[in-house]
């Protein structure tokens, strides 16, 4: 009874076996294969658009990397305070932008209040060369507190943006999630709702390392190759990346495993909900559900062997997510446990 990560799924049968048929043979290295020319052109179809597409092996790599490309070194960048770039992905996004600032903001349910960022945006303007310049805006679909956007959403963000020529990025680690949680388009989500860059993860969908960096806007776009292979991110044996990629969005198996994600995260839901000793405080909305536990109790579902992370953000809080690989008998014997307990 794994909880604590749709990263600590297995792969997805389609990938294991689009990376053996891929193992034969010979083929160009560094992404000039037939392989990864189909994958960009498999991403660019769902997007419905001629987008930049830049596969790498893990989500902070395309985090850091596309924030490098829309916030100069002595630019801010705007964020959630619990996002992932923040607080999971060490100094990463300095590294690789050469020493942006993230600016962490509060807000409900993991979205950083708008008006909070206008405030830090209009400080950081009266201070002028000696604050940071306002760079960027970046956004987590599905956030870090499993709550989703919705491109109505993203446009006020985006509106702010345009106020003070900002770029705008969106963490897309479960993107898949939000897709199928809103059931917009993957454009509607993206450059319909003026998202300029999606760091797009679909490792913890059924991939091995499938991340990806997709630009929106011709002019970020322009030599992001250069600081892929800088960053040690241009594979040689590219096709293997991007055999993953066509493995999952053939038949749409991406949309199919993370509706089966989000499925299992409501059925964990409908239990927590009926205790009336486990607060569940945030929408759930994607795969991942944070209920507020007594410790006696988290230390009973411990025992009996269910694996969920203590979430800092709120005394007693847990964290539980499902993945394309968890099961209905393993929803249903975890329920049963926390019934008991
Ligand atoms: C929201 C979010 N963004 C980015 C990442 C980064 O992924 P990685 O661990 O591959 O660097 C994660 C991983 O857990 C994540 O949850």
């Amino acid at each position: 009874m794994h909880f604590v990560s749709d990263n600590q799924s297995g792969l997805h049968p389609a990938v294991l076996k689009a990376l053996a048929e891929a193992a034969t043979g010979t083929a160009a290295g560094y992404g000039e294969d037939a392989l990864s020319a189909a994958a960009e052109a498999a991403v660019q179809d769902i997007f419905e658009t001629r987008c930049a597409v830049f596969f790498v092996t893990t989500g902070t790599a395309a985090n850091a990397l596309a924030l490098s490309a829309l916030c100069p070194p002595w630019g801010a960048i705007y964020c959630h305070k619990g996002s992932h770039a923040q607080n999971d992905e060490n100094t990463a996004v300095e590294l690789y932008t050469g020493g942006a600032r993230l600016v962490g903001i509060d807000g409900e349910q993991g979205k950083p209040a708008l008006e909070q960022m206008r405030a830090h945006i209009e400080t950081a303007k009266i201070h002028g060369v000696h604050n940071a310049r306002p760079g960027a805006v970046s956004l987590s679909n599905v956030t870090e507190s499993g709550t989703v956007y919705t491109p109505g959403e993203l446009a006020a963000y985006r509106a702010l943006a345009d106020e003070h020529q900002l770029h705008v990025h969106v963490d897309g680690a479960r993107f898949a999630n939000a897709v199928v949680s809103t059931g917009a388009t993957p454009a509607e989500l993206t450059w319909g709702a003026g998202v300029d860059c999606l760091s797009f993860g679909l490792t913890k969908n059924g991939g091995m390392a499938a991340e990806a960096v997709v630009i929106f806007n011709e002019r970020v776009a322009e030599q992001f190759e250069y600081r892929r292979k800088r960053a040690g991110h241009l594979w040689s044996k590219h096709r293997y990346l991007s055999a993953q990629w066509l493995a999952l969005l053939e038949d749409d198996v991406w949309l199919k495993n993370a509706r089966h994600a989000n499925d299992m995260t409501q059925r964990l839901a409908a239990g927590f909900y009926e205790r009336a000793e486990i607060d569940v405080p945030w929408s759930v909305q994607a795969n991942e559900i944070f209920p507020v536990i007594p410790g006696n109790i988290r230390l009973a579902l411990r025992d009996e062997g269910l694996q969920f992370y203590d979430w800092p953000a709120k005394a007693d809080m847990t964290r539980f997510i499902t993945h394309f690989a968890t099961t209905v008998s393993e929803v249903d014997a975890a329920l049963a446990i926390i019934a008991s307990a």
